[in-house]
């Protein structure tokens, strides 16, 4: 499929095809610039990584807590190369993780290759089936403010809360420099009324160079352990 986008302003258009080029392009980068902004300085990825993998690991070891035991199965929505998928594992019996570009998944698959309980494919977040039993949590950072078209947006959040009883969501809501066609800043609110029955119950701020993210962890109605 490869349908017209238009940006907020209208002036703007990016087709689904040239989304997934962008993403093969970004993969050919080093190192984290593969996932995060070109222009930002390693030692501001690498501190921004390191704040990232300790949001996901605090609001893991509260949706441990809401359960009352681990979480069995994680599912990880957008997992590039594989930047925050150790940091899941390592609270979670399995994990299995997706993203729609082949070559983050390869640089995911070396860096995991110690982690027998990951499993990776190469899925489109909006063509992800729900499972049979829903995921005991599901991890999706940076990766719906990529999706641009706002009813693939809405079909991607109608399957995530099918098939997940919580959600790590980490979104820019504000960022100092204009966001490039590649992206849409929107707020919790706004991410909340596409996700049927949600309900957030841990919130707080990823804050880096000037940018700021939420950090929510939201809760999914029918939360049978
Ligand atoms: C900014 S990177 C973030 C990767 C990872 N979550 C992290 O924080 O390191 C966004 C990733 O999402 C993937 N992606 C974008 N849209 C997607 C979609 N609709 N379905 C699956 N993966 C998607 C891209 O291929 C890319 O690897």
């Amino acid at each position: 499929m490869n349908t017209m986008t238009s940006a907020p302003g209208g002036t703007r258009e990016v087709t689904e095809d040239e989304i997934a080029a962008e993403w093969r392009e970004r993969a050919r980068r080093t190192g984290l610039r593969r996932v995060m902004r070109s222009s930002q300085p390693d030692s501001l990825n690498v501190g921004v990584t390191r704040q990232t993998r300790a949001v996901v690991t605090d609001q893991l070891a509260l949706v441990a807590e809401r359960l009352g035991r681990r979480p069995r199965h994680a599912l990880e929505i957008g997992c590039g190369i594989g930047r925050l998928t150790p940091a899941i594992a390592a609270h979670a019996e399995r994990v299995h993780a997706i993203d729609m570009t082949p070559a983050m998944l390869d640089q995911a698959r070396a860096t995991c290759r110690h982690l027998p309980a990951v499993e990776f494919a190469c899925v489109r977040a909006d063509r992800l089936r729900p499972p049979r039993e829903r995921y005991d949590a599901a991890v999706c950072v940076w990766v719906l403010m990529h999706v641009l078209d706002e009813s693939r947006l809405r079909d991607t959040c109608r399957v995530i809360a099918k098939s997940a009883r919580h959600l790590t969501l980490i979104e820019y809501e504000h960022a100092s420099v204009p966001v490039s066609k590649w992206s849409r800043l929107r707020t919790l609110e706004e991410y909340v009324r596409l996700l049927p029955g949600a309900e957030v119950v841990d919130e707080r701020m990823v804050d880096y160079g000037g940018d700021r993210s939420f950090a929510a962890l939201i809760a999914f109605g029918g939360q049978d352990a």
